[in-house]
C-alpha cells in the first residue's frame, strides 16, 4: 500500500499525533516481524483517529469487520466507557491467535469479543444495533458488508470504511478490487439514504452517518 499524501508529511503527521501506548507499539513491532502482510495494520494515525471518533461519537456498542494483529480494535477499546463493547471478526486463525494474546494483556481487552468465521455469517449472528462500524474486512465485499450493517447502525451511528482511495487505483481502477471500491466511492456520494464524505487519511477512509 502506498499513501495518498507525500511520504513525509505522512511521516510529519504521524510525528505530531499521539504515541502509541507500548502495548500497541509492541504489537505493531510484532506484526511487521511475523505477518505476511504487515501493512494491514491500521497504524498510529488511524488508531488514534479511531480512538477519537468512538469517544466523540459517545459509541458504546462497535463493530469492527477486520480484526487482523487487534491494533485498530484496542485503539477504539482505549476509547469506550466502562460498559462499552467491541464485537471484531476475522476469518484467519493466524490473526486472531495474536490479537487475542494482545486483548488479553490489554486493560480494555475484556470489553473486545474476538469471533472467527466469514464476515456475513457473523454479522447475521450478532444481536442488536450498532453505535460504530469499522469496516476493514476484504475489499471485494465492501459493498455486501455496508449493506450489511447499514440496517443495523444506531439512530447517531457512524460506520467507517477503511481503504477507499486503495493507494489512488480509484482514479483509474487497474483491477477487479480497485473497480469494485471505486464503485462503491461512486454509490456513497449518490446514497440518499446516508451522509458520506471521503477523507485522504491514511489510504482514504470514508465517513458515513444515516439521514
Ligand atoms: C486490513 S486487515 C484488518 C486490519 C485491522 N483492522 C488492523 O487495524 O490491524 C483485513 C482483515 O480481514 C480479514 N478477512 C479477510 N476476508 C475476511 C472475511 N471474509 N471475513 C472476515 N474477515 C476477513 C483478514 O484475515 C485480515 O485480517
Amino acid at each position: 500500500m502506498s499513501f495518498i499524501v507525500d511520504e513525509e508529511l505522512e511521516d510529519y503527521a504521524e510525528r505530531h499525533t499521539t504515541p502509541p501506548d507500548p502495548l500497541l507499539a509492541e504489537l505493531a513491532a510484532e506484526t511487521k516481524a511475523t505477518m505476511a502482510a504487515p501493512q494491514m495494520l491500521t497504524g498510529p494515525i488511524e488508531g488514534r483517529f479511531l480512538e477519537l471518533l468512538v469517544a466523540g461519537s459517545g459509541a458504546k456498542r462497535v463493530l469492527e469487520l477486520g480484526t487482523f494483529t487487534g491494533y485498530s480494535a484496542l485503539s477504539m477499546a482505549a476509547a469506550l466507557p466502562p460498559d462499552g463493547r467491541i464485537d471484531t471478526l476475522d476469518i484467519e486463525p493466524k490473526h486472531a491467535e495474536v490479537a487475542q494474546r494482545y486483548f488479553d494483556r490489554s486493560p480494555d481487552g475484556s470489553k473486545i469479543t474476538l469471533h472467527l468465521g466469514p464476515a456475513l455469517e457473523t454479522i447475521a449472528k450478532l444481536e442488536g444495533e450498532f453505535d460504530f462500524v469499522f469496516i476493514d474486512a476484504d475489499k471485494p465485499n465492501y459493498d455486501a458488508y455496508y449493506e450489511a450493517v447499514l440496517p443495523r447502525l444506531s439512530e447517531r451511528g457512524l460506520i467507517a470504511i477503511d481503504n477507499t482511495l486503495w493507494s489512488g487505483k480509484v482514479l483509474d481502477p487497474p483491477d477487479e478490487s480497485s473497480r469494485l471500491i471505486a464503485a462503491l466511492n461512486d454509490k456513497l456520494a449518490a446514497d440518499e439514504r446516508v451522509v458520506a464524505v471521503q477523507l485522504t487519511v491514511r489510504d482514504g477512509i470514508t465517513l458515513i452517518r444515516r439521514r
